[in-house]
Protein backbone atom coordinates (compact mmCIF):
# COMPACT_ATOMS: atom_id res chain seq x y z
CA UNK A 1 0.00 0.00 0.00
CA UNK A 2 1.36 3.55 -0.59
CA UNK A 3 2.30 6.42 1.49
CA UNK A 4 -0.83 7.94 0.50
CA UNK A 5 -3.49 5.04 1.09
CA UNK A 6 -2.33 4.45 4.60
CA UNK A 7 -4.42 5.96 7.02
CA UNK A 8 -2.22 6.76 10.02
CA UNK A 9 -4.54 6.94 13.22
CA UNK A 10 -3.84 10.14 15.01
CA UNK A 11 -5.16 10.82 18.68
CA UNK A 12 -4.82 13.94 21.04
CA UNK A 13 -5.34 13.00 24.40
CA UNK A 14 -5.45 16.10 27.15
CA UNK A 15 -3.74 16.41 30.66
CA UNK A 16 -1.45 13.28 28.99
CA UNK A 17 1.75 14.58 30.33
CA UNK A 18 1.00 12.38 33.73
CA UNK A 19 -1.70 10.18 35.40
CA UNK A 20 -4.80 7.91 33.52
CA UNK A 21 -4.15 10.24 30.36
CA UNK A 22 -0.73 9.34 30.01
CA UNK A 23 -1.66 5.67 30.52
CA UNK A 24 -4.30 6.31 28.10
CA UNK A 25 -1.32 7.71 25.18
CA UNK A 26 0.32 4.67 26.03
CA UNK A 27 -1.61 2.15 25.23
CA UNK A 28 -3.43 3.78 22.15
CA UNK A 29 1.00 4.68 20.93
CA UNK A 30 0.90 0.53 21.40
CA UNK A 31 -1.62 -0.15 19.44
CA UNK A 32 0.32 1.75 16.77
CA UNK A 33 -1.78 5.25 16.78
CA UNK A 34 0.54 8.36 16.92
CA UNK A 35 -0.06 9.91 19.99
CA UNK A 36 -0.64 14.12 20.78
CA UNK A 37 0.34 14.13 24.46
CA UNK A 38 -1.65 17.34 25.67
CA UNK A 39 0.20 19.29 28.01
CA UNK A 40 -0.10 22.58 29.54
CA UNK A 41 3.66 22.80 30.32
CA UNK A 42 5.33 22.24 27.24
CA UNK A 43 8.79 20.55 29.06
CA UNK A 44 6.78 18.02 30.60
CA UNK A 45 4.91 17.12 27.96
CA UNK A 46 7.61 16.74 25.92
CA UNK A 47 9.27 14.56 28.56
CA UNK A 48 5.80 12.08 28.33
CA UNK A 49 6.39 12.15 24.67
CA UNK A 50 10.01 11.46 24.82
CA UNK A 51 9.39 8.53 27.21
CA UNK A 52 6.62 6.97 24.52
CA UNK A 53 9.39 7.54 21.90
CA UNK A 54 11.77 5.84 23.56
CA UNK A 55 9.40 2.55 24.04
CA UNK A 56 8.42 2.45 20.50
CA UNK A 57 5.99 4.76 20.19
CA UNK A 58 4.70 7.59 17.88
CA UNK A 59 4.21 10.37 20.52
CA UNK A 60 4.26 14.13 20.08
CA UNK A 61 3.65 17.06 22.95
CA UNK A 62 1.09 19.59 22.28
CA UNK A 63 0.94 22.44 23.95
CA UNK A 64 -2.53 22.69 25.25
CA UNK A 65 -4.02 24.63 28.37
CA UNK A 66 -8.03 24.02 28.36
CA UNK A 67 -8.60 26.93 30.16
CA UNK A 68 -6.37 29.26 27.47
CA UNK A 69 -8.45 29.78 23.88
CA UNK A 70 -5.02 30.72 21.87
CA UNK A 71 -3.42 27.62 23.31
CA UNK A 72 -6.18 25.68 22.03
CA UNK A 73 -6.67 27.52 18.91
CA UNK A 74 -2.53 27.19 18.56
CA UNK A 75 -2.91 23.72 19.23
CA UNK A 76 -5.36 22.80 16.00
CA UNK A 77 -3.39 25.06 14.12
CA UNK A 78 -0.20 22.61 14.52
CA UNK A 79 -2.46 19.62 14.21
CA UNK A 80 -3.80 20.88 11.08
CA UNK A 81 -0.31 21.76 9.42
CA UNK A 82 1.63 18.68 10.88
CA UNK A 83 -0.87 16.00 10.46
CA UNK A 84 -4.35 17.42 8.39
CA UNK A 85 -6.37 15.57 10.87
CA UNK A 86 -7.38 13.89 14.00
CA UNK A 87 -9.31 10.30 14.64
CA UNK A 88 -9.71 10.22 18.37
CA UNK A 89 -10.21 13.20 20.96
CA UNK A 90 -9.90 12.06 24.87
CA UNK A 91 -10.73 15.04 26.92
CA UNK A 92 -9.09 13.65 29.94
CA UNK A 93 -7.40 17.13 31.21
CA UNK A 94 -9.64 17.73 34.40
CA UNK A 95 -8.97 19.13 38.18
CA UNK A 96 -10.52 17.79 41.44
CA UNK A 97 -10.35 22.08 42.87
CA UNK A 98 -9.31 20.66 46.40
CA UNK A 99 -4.96 19.92 45.24
CA UNK A 100 -4.24 16.67 45.78
CA UNK A 101 -7.29 15.70 48.03
CA UNK A 102 -9.04 12.63 48.15
CA UNK A 103 -12.90 13.20 48.09
CA UNK A 104 -13.57 11.83 51.29
CA UNK A 105 -11.45 14.66 52.38
CA UNK A 106 -12.86 17.64 50.31
CA UNK A 107 -14.29 19.75 52.80
CA UNK A 108 -13.65 22.68 50.91
CA UNK A 109 -16.62 21.64 48.48
CA UNK A 110 -19.22 21.51 51.10
CA UNK A 111 -22.15 23.29 49.41
CA UNK A 112 -23.45 25.45 52.21
CA UNK A 113 -19.76 26.99 52.67
CA UNK A 114 -17.59 26.26 48.97
CA UNK A 115 -15.83 29.14 47.76
CA UNK A 116 -17.82 30.23 44.41
CA UNK A 117 -14.72 30.83 42.68
CA UNK A 118 -13.06 27.39 43.37
CA UNK A 119 -16.79 26.15 41.33
CA UNK A 120 -15.93 27.98 38.58
CA UNK A 121 -12.60 27.23 38.16
CA UNK A 122 -13.42 23.65 38.60
CA UNK A 123 -16.07 23.82 35.45
CA UNK A 124 -13.54 26.24 33.54
CA UNK A 125 -11.66 23.21 33.45
CA UNK A 126 -13.52 20.35 33.37
CA UNK A 127 -17.02 21.68 31.40
CA UNK A 128 -15.75 25.00 29.83
CA UNK A 129 -12.16 23.29 28.57
CA UNK A 130 -14.10 20.28 26.69
CA UNK A 131 -16.33 22.65 25.03
CA UNK A 132 -13.20 24.85 23.69
CA UNK A 133 -11.02 21.82 23.20
CA UNK A 134 -14.24 19.78 21.11
CA UNK A 135 -15.14 22.41 18.73
CA UNK A 136 -11.66 23.60 17.89
CA UNK A 137 -10.89 19.67 17.06
CA UNK A 138 -13.81 18.87 15.39
CA UNK A 139 -13.29 20.17 11.96
CA UNK A 140 -10.08 17.62 11.98
CA UNK A 141 -12.21 14.83 13.70
CA UNK A 142 -14.68 15.24 10.40
CA UNK A 143 -11.57 14.51 8.58
CA UNK A 144 -11.55 11.16 9.68
CA UNK A 145 -13.17 8.40 8.55
CA UNK A 146 -14.06 7.04 12.22
CA UNK A 147 -13.90 9.98 14.74
CA UNK A 148 -14.17 9.21 18.56
CA UNK A 149 -14.40 11.35 21.06
CA UNK A 150 -14.16 10.13 24.71
CA UNK A 151 -14.85 12.28 27.88
CA UNK A 152 -13.12 11.44 30.69
CA UNK A 153 -16.00 11.77 33.65
CA UNK A 154 -16.20 10.01 36.75
CA UNK A 155 -18.87 7.74 39.20
CA UNK A 156 -18.88 10.89 41.03
CA UNK A 157 -21.37 12.62 37.93
CA UNK A 158 -24.17 9.70 38.06
CA UNK A 159 -27.25 11.41 39.99
CA UNK A 160 -28.26 7.80 40.31
CA UNK A 161 -25.03 7.02 42.69
CA UNK A 162 -24.87 10.18 44.23
CA UNK A 163 -28.47 10.21 45.05
CA UNK A 164 -28.75 6.73 46.85
CA UNK A 165 -28.38 7.50 51.02
CA UNK A 166 -27.74 3.85 51.05
CA UNK A 167 -24.51 3.48 48.32
CA UNK A 168 -21.20 3.59 48.66
CA UNK A 169 -20.90 7.09 47.48
CA UNK A 170 -23.10 8.33 50.51
CA UNK A 171 -19.82 7.91 52.13
CA UNK A 172 -18.17 11.00 50.43
CA UNK A 173 -18.16 14.38 51.29
CA UNK A 174 -21.27 16.01 49.61
CA UNK A 175 -19.27 18.28 46.77
CA UNK A 176 -20.74 21.50 45.13
CA UNK A 177 -17.51 21.57 42.44
CA UNK A 178 -16.45 18.21 41.58
CA UNK A 179 -18.97 16.09 41.11
CA UNK A 180 -21.54 18.34 39.55
CA UNK A 181 -18.82 19.31 36.99
CA UNK A 182 -18.49 15.90 36.13
CA UNK A 183 -22.43 15.71 35.82
CA UNK A 184 -22.14 18.16 33.35
CA UNK A 185 -20.02 16.49 31.41
CA UNK A 186 -21.88 13.10 31.24
CA UNK A 187 -24.98 15.92 30.20
CA UNK A 188 -22.82 17.54 27.27
CA UNK A 189 -21.33 14.31 26.15
CA UNK A 190 -25.10 13.49 25.30
CA UNK A 191 -25.28 16.62 23.56
CA UNK A 192 -22.83 16.54 21.34
CA UNK A 193 -23.57 12.73 20.44
CA UNK A 194 -26.52 13.91 19.41
CA UNK A 195 -25.43 16.25 17.10
CA UNK A 196 -23.14 14.54 15.78
CA UNK A 197 -24.80 10.60 15.15
CA UNK A 198 -25.64 11.49 11.76
CA UNK A 199 -22.18 12.28 11.38
CA UNK A 200 -20.59 8.95 12.21
CA UNK A 201 -19.01 10.69 15.15
CA UNK A 202 -19.50 8.54 18.18
CA UNK A 203 -19.09 10.24 21.27
CA UNK A 204 -19.17 8.96 24.71
CA UNK A 205 -18.38 9.82 28.47
CA UNK A 206 -16.23 7.17 30.73
CA UNK A 207 -15.47 6.84 34.87
CA UNK A 208 -12.30 5.40 34.87
CA UNK A 209 -12.67 3.74 38.80
CA UNK A 210 -10.94 5.59 41.41
CA UNK A 211 -7.35 5.32 40.18
CA UNK A 212 -3.94 5.81 41.97
CA UNK A 213 -2.87 9.64 40.95
CA UNK A 214 -1.60 12.56 41.54
CA UNK A 215 -5.34 13.97 41.86
CA UNK A 216 -6.40 12.75 44.75
CA UNK A 217 -2.83 11.95 46.73
CA UNK A 218 -2.61 8.51 45.35
CA UNK A 219 -5.62 6.92 47.29
CA UNK A 220 -7.00 5.03 44.76
CA UNK A 221 -7.11 1.19 44.06
CA UNK A 222 -6.46 0.74 40.61
CA UNK A 223 -2.93 1.68 38.59
CA UNK A 224 -3.49 4.43 36.13
CA UNK A 225 -3.11 1.62 33.11
CA UNK A 226 -6.47 0.07 34.59
CA UNK A 227 -8.31 3.88 34.55
CA UNK A 228 -7.01 4.41 31.00
CA UNK A 229 -8.79 0.92 29.67
CA UNK A 230 -12.25 1.87 29.41
CA UNK A 231 -10.73 5.44 27.50
CA UNK A 232 -9.04 3.41 25.18
CA UNK A 233 -11.88 0.64 24.76
CA UNK A 234 -14.27 4.01 23.75
CA UNK A 235 -11.46 5.01 21.48
CA UNK A 236 -11.05 2.71 19.25
CA UNK A 237 -14.85 1.42 19.19
CA UNK A 238 -15.96 0.19 15.74
CA UNK A 239 -18.65 1.70 13.39
CA UNK A 240 -21.18 -0.13 15.42
CA UNK A 241 -20.24 1.21 18.56
CA UNK A 242 -21.95 3.36 21.07
CA UNK A 243 -22.47 6.88 20.91
CA UNK A 244 -24.29 8.99 24.19
CA UNK A 245 -23.34 6.33 26.82
CA UNK A 246 -21.27 6.38 30.01
CA UNK A 247 -19.53 3.42 30.73
CA UNK A 248 -17.04 2.28 33.26
CA UNK A 249 -14.82 -0.87 32.18
CA UNK A 250 -17.74 -3.00 34.22
CA UNK A 251 -20.07 -1.76 31.61
CA UNK A 252 -22.46 1.02 31.44
CA UNK A 253 -22.64 3.55 34.42
CA UNK A 254 -26.11 4.84 36.14
CA UNK A 255 -26.87 8.09 34.94
N1 LIG B 1 -7.91 9.44 39.62
C1 LIG B 1 -9.17 9.08 39.76
O1 LIG B 1 -9.53 8.29 40.66
C2 LIG B 1 -10.23 9.62 38.84
C3 LIG B 1 -11.53 9.14 38.99
C4 LIG B 1 -12.52 9.60 38.13
C5 LIG B 1 -12.20 10.51 37.15
N2 LIG B 1 -10.92 10.98 37.05
C6 LIG B 1 -10.65 11.94 35.96
O2 LIG B 1 -9.59 11.47 35.17
C7 LIG B 1 -8.94 12.57 34.54
C8 LIG B 1 -7.44 12.45 34.75
O3 LIG B 1 -7.19 12.58 36.14
P1 LIG B 1 -5.95 11.91 36.90
O4 LIG B 1 -6.50 11.18 38.06
O5 LIG B 1 -5.06 11.22 35.92
O6 LIG B 1 -5.27 13.23 37.50
P2 LIG B 1 -3.81 13.86 37.34
O7 LIG B 1 -2.76 12.82 37.49
O8 LIG B 1 -3.84 15.03 38.26
O9 LIG B 1 -3.81 14.35 35.82
C9 LIG B 1 -4.62 15.41 35.40
C10 LIG B 1 -4.07 15.91 34.08
O10 LIG B 1 -4.90 16.99 33.64
C11 LIG B 1 -4.05 18.09 33.37
N3 LIG B 1 -4.74 19.38 33.47
C12 LIG B 1 -5.34 19.93 34.53
N4 LIG B 1 -5.82 21.15 34.22
C13 LIG B 1 -5.49 21.34 32.91
C14 LIG B 1 -5.70 22.40 32.00
N5 LIG B 1 -6.31 23.54 32.35
N6 LIG B 1 -5.25 22.26 30.73
C15 LIG B 1 -4.61 21.13 30.35
N7 LIG B 1 -4.35 20.11 31.17
C16 LIG B 1 -4.81 20.23 32.44
C17 LIG B 1 -2.91 17.96 34.35
O11 LIG B 1 -1.82 18.78 33.95
P3 LIG B 1 -0.71 19.30 35.03
O12 LIG B 1 0.24 18.15 35.24
O13 LIG B 1 -0.10 20.47 34.32
O14 LIG B 1 -1.46 19.67 36.28
C18 LIG B 1 -2.64 16.47 34.23
O15 LIG B 1 -1.93 16.21 33.06
C19 LIG B 1 -9.55 13.82 35.15
O16 LIG B 1 -10.55 14.34 34.28
C20 LIG B 1 -10.18 13.30 36.44
O17 LIG B 1 -11.24 14.10 36.89
C21 LIG B 1 -9.94 10.55 37.86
Amino acid sequence: MSEQTTHQKIALVTGANKGIGRAAAEQLAALGTTVLIGARDPRRGEEAAAELRAAGGDAHAVTLDVTDQATVREAAKQIEARFGHLDVLINNAGISGSGQVSPQDAYDQIPSTVDLDMVRAVFETNVFGVIAVTNAMLPLLRRSPAPRIVNVSSHAASLTLASDPEGPFALLLPSAAYSPSKSALTALTVQYANELRKDGILVNAVAPGYVDTDSNNHTGFLTPAQGAAVLVSLATLGADGPTAGFFSEEGPVPW
